[in-house]
């Protein structure tokens, strides 16, 4: 094993360690999945000399995810994929304790944030593994001389997919990504339950509110906003559900919620969260609109979800009121507060997803990049789906984690459901 003195890195304070290491174990155990795949991959080494640059939020979660990669026989490094999400301590255990060099320190400036992810990249990855594609951006638009050595690429959120989808129409993406965000395992509760409670959990830790008998916005209901929506109303508070797609707002008033225009929410709500992965959701108009005490934050994946050079410009002061908490004055005295810089707050202000369904989404990760090293020669320059055996193993064992079995089809059922002609 290497020392600590000859692993590259760039975190807070490694003193910060111990703290970090307990941490990382108090997630490992409700990672059963993730363990499973440990296990096998220590003793078959997969991965075996693969370089791995992973950009993802540096928390207990993806301290055993990197551990995971390493025990696989991969040689991992780890930057920050927000400037605001990292767990400074967890980031030091990293370096110290599994000699896994990580470049993040929470609270860099856009500078720092970049010169990580450029430290991640003189690793000369052979896979990226990405959560909001600035590794694969980073690579295309500075780095070219990258791709050739690159294999393939993960993509853990819905902004990156979206972005890789992009590139690849434009025919500019130069590697074969896999969307593990897509995998039924990875969003139907990662994204909704996982950043359901998380999000609150920053919510409610920044501004220590009231959420029974509040007024809450939540804009957009995908996958995360369902979530949001779905634990704002489990504590009591008034939900209203801002759309643009006419399906998605049928869902979200057949789910019982009120649906209207932005502009005509932000004269109803107390506690505004954008979740829609896309930009500038909250703007001058409406923050004039609010009423005088209104909290806002975002929970999407980049900071543009809030116009926040707009209330910058329309307030006459700012102050920081608590950790977290930004105080804009307005000129007829007015109060906004902005959560977290309008970074995703349910990482900048709590700890992001549980590791129970961290687990899902990091059992998909190993396995998709497993799959990348076996498969590699095949794939082409494109977003690929993760493989549906992976997505169902991934299920198969989490429920074998949670102890609960389910009825297997008979081979009546299944000749019945695979034939056009039965059912007359
Ligand atoms: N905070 C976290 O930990 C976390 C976790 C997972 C995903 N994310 C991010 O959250 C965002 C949402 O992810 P998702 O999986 O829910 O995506 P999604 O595509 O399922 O849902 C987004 C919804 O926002 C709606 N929308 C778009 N523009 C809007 C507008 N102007 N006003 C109102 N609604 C609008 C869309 O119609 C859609 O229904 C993405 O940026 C994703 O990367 C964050």
């Amino acid at each position: 094993m290497p020392t600590t003195q000859k692993i590259a890195c760039d975190v807070k304070d490694l003193d910060l360690a111990a703290k970090g290491k307990t941490r990382i174990e108090w997630a490992d155990q409700f990672m059963p999945v993730l363990n499973l795949i440990r296990k096998r991959f220590g003793e078959e080494k997969p991965l075996k000399g693969v370089r791995i640059s992973a950009c993802l939020h540096v928390t207990t979660e993806t301290g055993n995810l990197a551990i995971t990669l390493r025990d696989g026989g991969a040689d991992v490094v780890v930057c920050a994929s927000n400037p605001l999400s990292t767990q400074d301590d967890v980031a030091a255990s990293l370096v110290r304790d599994f000699h896994i060099p990580v470049f993040a320190i929470k609270g860099e400036d856009k500078d720092t944030y970049y010169s990580h992810i450029g430290s991640a990249l003189d690793h000369k990855p052979q896979i990226t593994m990405d959560d909001g594609a600035d590794l694969v951006t980073e690579i295309l638009s500075k780095r070219q001389e990258l791709v050739s050595g690159v294999m393939g690429g993960t993509e853990e959120t819905t902004t990156g997919v979206i972005r890789l989808r992009s590139m690849a129409k434009g025919g500019v993406l130069k590697y074969p990504i896999i969307a593990v965000n897509d995998a039924d395992t990875k969003h139907l509760f990662d994204n909704r339950y996982g950043t359901g409670q998380s999000t609150v959990d920053g919510i409610l830790r920044a501004t220590n509110l009231l959420f029974a008998g509040s007024r809450v916005v939540v804009c957009g209901y995908g996958y995360c906003g369902r979530g949001v929506a779905m634990r704002a109303r489990g504590l009591g508070a008034h939900v209203t559900v801002t759309e643009t797609n006419p399906t998605r707002a049928i869902e979200a008033v057949m789910d019982g919620y009120q649906v209207m225009p932005m502009m005509e929410a932000a004269r109803w709500g107390d506690v505004f969260v954008t979740v829609t992965g896309n930009k500038s959701i909250i703007r001058g108009e409406h923050f004039r609109a609010m009423k005088d005490g209104a909290v806002v934050a975002n929970s999407g994946h980049f900071n543009v979800e809030l116009d926040l050079p707009a209330i910058e410009a329309m307030s006459i002061s700012k102050r920081r009121a608590r950790e977290f908490v930004d105080e804009y004055t307005l000129p007829d005295k007015r109060k906004i507060y902005v959560l977290g810089e309008g970074r995703l707050i349910n990482l900048v202000a709590a700890e992001g997803h549980p590791a129970v369904v961290m687990d899902m989404s990091f059992a998909n990760q190993a396995l998709c990049v497993e799959h990348l090293v076996k498969h590699a020669a095949e794939l082409t320059p494109k977003v690929y789906p993760v493989p549906p055996e992976i997505d169902q193993d991934v299920a198969r064992l989490k429920l074998d984690s949670m102890g609960v079995s389910i009825d297997k089809l008979t081979p009546e059922q299944e000749q019945y459901l695979a034939s056009w002609s039965e059912g007359t």
